[in-house]
């Protein structure tokens, strides 16, 4: 027994011994990170608007084809710090998807023509993963966080992440047990079995943007952003007021403080 167990500890510690430098060389290719510099990093950031609809227009036109994004309601597109569409547009981009029926009438799999009260549909058909949450999912800054000081203001890289997937393709393709994989300088391992999404011009942009695959990566990065995070804007401004509001209470405290005490100072000092 005893013998047995020794010989099974010897057995790990070879595997271990194997498997670290197999991590480590996996690790190589990938984890490359381009830092950007969003709007709504920093203290008193918010969403940029037209940003967030020029990156709904690329999840619409080419994501959506293989990823869903089931967490997100078409309602929310209306949101004064989201997108802020009216509500004819809200309307409009809903009918664009289709979502299954659930109605009494409706045969299993039956699908109807979304509207704004609906959340976008899932897509499982390519087994690509949701990206209603993937802004939070992932995180691009990674190490000693220290003091945390940068992740405070920089936020942990989640749209730097998506960004830098979308924008770090090598070109080259390798065949794994009959898959073509893709090279990729971000993905964990080195190897993706997403084809490259984005090329230029791929999309057209409503409001004249020129459509280059950095634009476009930044635009849909950031509005996976407002997707994951939809009341960051809110929640930055709230704590800017609380700030203010515990400074000016502070110096009101002192005020008042000197104020209490200053005819007993005044008798001390006499
Ligand atoms: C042709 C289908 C297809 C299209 C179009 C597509 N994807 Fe993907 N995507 C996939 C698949 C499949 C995976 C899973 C890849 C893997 O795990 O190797 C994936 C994975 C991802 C990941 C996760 C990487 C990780 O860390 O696991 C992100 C982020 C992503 N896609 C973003 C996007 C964005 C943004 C777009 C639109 C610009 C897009 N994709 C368009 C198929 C697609």
């Amino acid at each position: 027994m005893r013998i047995l167990t020794a010989a099974r500890f010897a057995g790990l510690v070879a595997a271990g011994a194997l498997a670290l430098p197999l991590a480590a060389s996996a690790a190589e290719g990938g984890g490359h990170i381009t830092d950007v510099s969003y709007s709504f990093e920093g203290p008193l950031g918010s969403f940029d608007q037209a940003q967030l609809q020029r990156g709904l227009q690329v999840y619409n036109e080419v994501c959506s084809a293989c990823h869903g994004l089931k967490f997100v309601a078409f309602r929310t597109l209306g949101d004064p710090t989201g997108p802020g569409y009216d509500d004819a547009q809200v309307a409009a981009m809903a009918g664009l998807y289709q979502v299954a029926d659930t109605s009494d009438e409706a045969l299993p799999g039956d699908t109807r023509t979304a509207v704004a009260s609906d959340k976008f549909p899932p897509n499982d058909a390519v087994g690509a993963p949701d990206l209603s949450l993937m802004a939070k999912a992932r995180a691009g800054f990674h190490g000693p966080y220290g003091t945390g000081i940068s992740q405070l203001v920089n936020g942990i890289g989640g749209p730097e992440y998506i960004y830098s997937i979308l924008t770090h393709y090598t070109g080259e393709t390798q065949d794994v047990a009959g898959v073509t994989l893709y090279e990729n300088e971000t993905m964990a391992g080195g190897l993706i079995s997403m084809a490259p999404p984005l090329s230029d011009d791929i999309v057209e942009y409503a409001d004249g943007t020129p459509a280059t695959v950095e634009q476009m990566a930044k635009d849909v990065s950031a509005f996976l952003m407002w997707t994951a995070e939809p009341k960051l804007a809110d929640r930055k401004a709230a704590g800017a007021r609380n700030f203010i509001f515990v400074g000016l209470l502070a110096v009101l405290l002192y005020l008042t403080n000197k104020k209490l005490w200053a005819t007993v100072k005044k008798k001390k000092a006499a």
